[in-house]
C-alpha cells in the first residue's frame, strides 16, 4: 500500500475498536515498527487515505505501557474524520500517522505533584500521562479532576478506578457530572470552592488541563486565583470547533487584499472559519496548528494566535499565521 502522504509515514493495522461511552470509541493499533511518542502528545492521522484530509487526535495510549498506539475519538456530526474512523474503519484495516507531536506532555515537567484537569475528550492526553507518571514515577503524586456532562460519558471509566485501587497513595480521583450526579460524583461544574477542598496544597501543583477552551480558560483563572504560579499551568487544545463561548455577537471587518474583497465576522472566530465562511479558499489539511497547511499572512488588525508551530520567527514578524489557530479579535487585513 503507498503512503499516501510523506506527513503520515506510519502504517499501522486496526486490532480493535472500543466503544468507550455513547460517543466516543478507542481505536487501538499494531504498529510493526517502532513508533516514538511521549504521553501526552498527539499525531495526524490521514482520513480514508486522502493526502489532504489530515486530522490530529491525541495518542491515549502510553509509551512503553501499552500493548497497542491507542486514538481515542469522540463522533462529532460534522466531523469528517471522527465520523469516518467511529463509522467506516474496522478491524484489520490500516491507518497512516504522522509523527507525535505535541509540547503538552509530562515528560519534561520537574514537578512531582500535579493537578491534571479534563473535560470530555480532554481526558485522553491527562490518562496517557497519569499512566505512565503512576508507572514511572513512584514519587509521583497526582490530583485529577474529570469533569463530564453526564456520569456515562467518563472515557476510560473502569481504567481510572483501576488505577486509584492500585495507587490509592499517589492517585486521587474526583469524577463531576454536571447533570445526574450519581455516587461517586459531584454536581455540577469545577468551582473555586471545589478545588480548595479537593486540592488543599494546590498552589504547589503543576497543573496540566485539556478539554474545550471555555473549560481551559476558566480552569487556568481558578488555579491562578488558588495560587498557582502562571508558568505551571500547561493547556493543551487542539481540532475543536469554536463554540459560541469563545464567538461574541460584534463584528469585525476583514479585507482580503489579493481579491480585492471586505466581509464582516464575528469577533473570535477563527481566521479558518472566517474565510470558509465566505468561501476564500485556503488549505486546511489538521485544522490543529500542526501541519502548517494553511498559513496566511496578516498585514495588519488584531488577533491572538494558539499555534505557531510550524513558522518561523521570521515568518512570524512578517504577520504569518497558521488560519486555523489563529482567532480574530478586531478589524484585521490580510495579504
Ligand atoms: S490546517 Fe494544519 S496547521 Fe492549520
Amino acid at each position: 500500500m503507498t503512503m499516501p502522504t510523506p506527513v503520515c509515514p506510519y502504517r499501522m493495522q486496526v486490532h480493535s475498536i472500543h466503544q468507550e461511552t455513547p460517543d466516543v470509541w478507542s481505536i487501538s493499533l499494531i504498529n510493526h515498527d517502532f513508533y516514538p511518542y511521549q504521553p501526552g502528545q498527539h499525531a495526524l492521522v490521514c482520513i480514508a487515505n486522502r493526502a489532504d484530509t489530515l486530522r490530529a487526535y491525541t495518542l491515549s495510549s502510553s509509551p512503553g505501557l501499552s500493548r497497542f498506539i491507542t486514538l481515542t475519538v469522540r463522533r462529532l456530526d460534522n466531523g469528517i474524520g471522527s465520523r469516518w474512523l467511529t463509522g467506516q474503519l474496522k478491524p484489520g484495516d490500516y491507518l497512516w500517522l504522522s509523527d507525535a507531536e505535541g509540547e503538552f506532555t509530562c515528560t519534561h515537567a520537574v514537578s512531582d505533584q500535579y493537578l491534571m484537569l479534563a473535560a470530555g475528550c480532554g481526558v485522553t492526553p491527562i490518562m496517557s500521562m497519569c499512566r505512565w507518571l503512576l508507572a514511572h514515577r513512584p514519587q509521583t503524586d497526582i490530583s485529577v479532576i474529570v469533569n463530564v456532562r453526564d456520569p456515562q460519558q467518563v472515557i476510560f471509566a473502569n481504567e481510572w478506578q483501576a488505577l486509584r485501587q492500585r495507587y490509592p497513595q499517589q492517585l486521587q480521583l474526583t469524577l463531576m457530572a454536571e447533570n445526574n450526579a450519581s455516587e461517586g460524583f459531584l454536581h455540577g461544574r469545577i468551582t473555586q470552592d471545589i478545588l480548595s477542598r479537593q486540592v488543599p496544597d494546590i498552589a504547589h501543583r503543576t497543573v496540566m488541563t485539556c478539554g474545550p477552551i471555555p473549560y481551559m480558560k476558566q480552569v487556568e483563572a481558578l488555579c491562578t486565583q488558588a495560587g498557582v504560579a502562571a508558568n505551571h499551568v500547561y493547556r493543551e487544545h487542539f481540532g475543536a470547533p469554536e463554540t459560541s463561548a469563545d464567538i461574541g455577537s460584534e463584528q469585525l471587518t476583514m479585507t482580503i487584499s489579493h481579491l480585492l474583497r471586505q466581509v464582516n465576522v464575528p469577533v473570535g472566530i477563527s481566521l479558518l472559519a472566517a474565510l470558509e465562511s465566505h468561501k476564500v479558499p485556503v488549505n486546511a489539511a489538521c485544522r490543529a496548528g500542526v501541519c502548517g497547511s494553511c498559513k496566511t499572512r496578516i498585514l495588519s488588525g488584531q488577533y491572538v494566535t494558539t499555534s505557531t508551530a510550524t513558522l518561523t520567527q521570521d515568518e512570524i514578524s512578517q504577520g504569518y499565521v497558521l488560519a486555523c489557530s489563529c482567532q480574530l479579535q478586531g478589524d484585521v487585513v490580510l495579504a
